[in-house]
């Protein structure tokens, strides 16, 4: 075995990637795929899963869709019996599942708010509380990898609700990272900058994407595949063991940028 192997195989992990079915995690997924994990995308359509699917096999690794909604605790725990028939067992969680709108403050109807809310932190959770009680009674040394964003850190104009729910994610990652550091179960929060998706492409107006660029050094959108070595490096037992309620940012120096 390789150096950089025996420290980022992830062979005989399973990964469960929920948002695997979108853009960014569904490159995660088949980055996790070529260190040798196997991979179950997770997300509400399965067509979306069926390219990245396709990818990791011809690559030669192992992938299957599971259907699940995180808004909802019935289907979370489903899923997770699931992974266990199917997998017999899983090691590392990626929530990646979120949704956005860039409805002006005064005008965000509560319902939009509450679909946010739902989806991108109280998902967050509610599949922490199912994974982690999973990951404990079985003391298995699991990695909880849950996307937030710079706007969780840094408030970004006219996504009020989005950054408020992602702010949410970072404070319980490591509210949990404290929490079960003794048992072995590591949370740390994956923070992209700006990539171009589905949930943002609305958002992205030329306006926006000026005012974007003028705040971010490298002056370029991140490429979803840019976010692999950081997945790795918190999916891996090995090369993060010491570390638990970590950020790392992938922006292009968007944080360091003052003037
Ligand atoms: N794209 C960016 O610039 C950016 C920046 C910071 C953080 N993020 C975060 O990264 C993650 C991935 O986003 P993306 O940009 O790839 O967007 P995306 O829209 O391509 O992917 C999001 C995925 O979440 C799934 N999803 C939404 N609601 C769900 C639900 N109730 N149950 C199950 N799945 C559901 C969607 O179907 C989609 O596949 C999100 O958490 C997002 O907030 C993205």
């Amino acid at each position: 075995m390789s150096y950089i192997d025996s420290i980022f195989s992830l062979e005989g992990k399973t990964v469960a990637v929920i948002g695997g079915t979108g853009e960014l995690c569904g490159t995660m997924a088949e980055g996790l795929s070529k260190a040798r994990a196997e991979v179950v995308i997770v997300g509400r359509n399965e067509d979306k899963a069926k390219s990245r699917i396709a990818n990791i096999e011809d690559s030669g690794g192992k992938a299957y869709f599971l259907e699940a909604d995180v808004t909802k605790k019935d289907s979370i725990e489903s899923l997770l019996t699931e992974i266990i028939k199917q997998s017999g067992k899983c090691d590392v969680l990626v929530n990646g599942a979120g949704i956005n709108s860039a409805t002006p403050f005064l005008e965000v109807p509560e319902e939009e708010f509450d679909k946010i809310f739902e989806t991108n932190s109280k998902a967050v959770f509610v599949t922490c509380q199912v994974f982690g009680k999973y990951f404990l009674k079985n003391n298995i040394s699991a990695s909880i990898i849950n996307v937030g964003s710079m706007s969780g850190i840094i408030p970004l104009s006219r996504v009020f609700t989005y950054s408020m729910t992602k702010a949410a994610v970072h404070n319980i990652s490591k509210n949990l990272a404290r929490e079960w550091a003794k048992q072995g179960v590591r949370v740390n929060t994956l923070v992209p900058g700006f990539f171009p998706a589905e949930q943002n492409r609305k958002v992205l107006t030329e306006d926006r994407v000026a005012s974007i660029m003028g705040h971010t050094p490298m002056q370029r959108f991140g490429d979803s595949e840019e976010l692999i070595g950081a997945t790795l490096f918190f999916a891996s037992e090995k090369a993060s063991s010491f570390v638990t309620g970590a950020e790392i940012v992938v922006d292009g120096g968007y944080a360091s940028m003052t003037i």
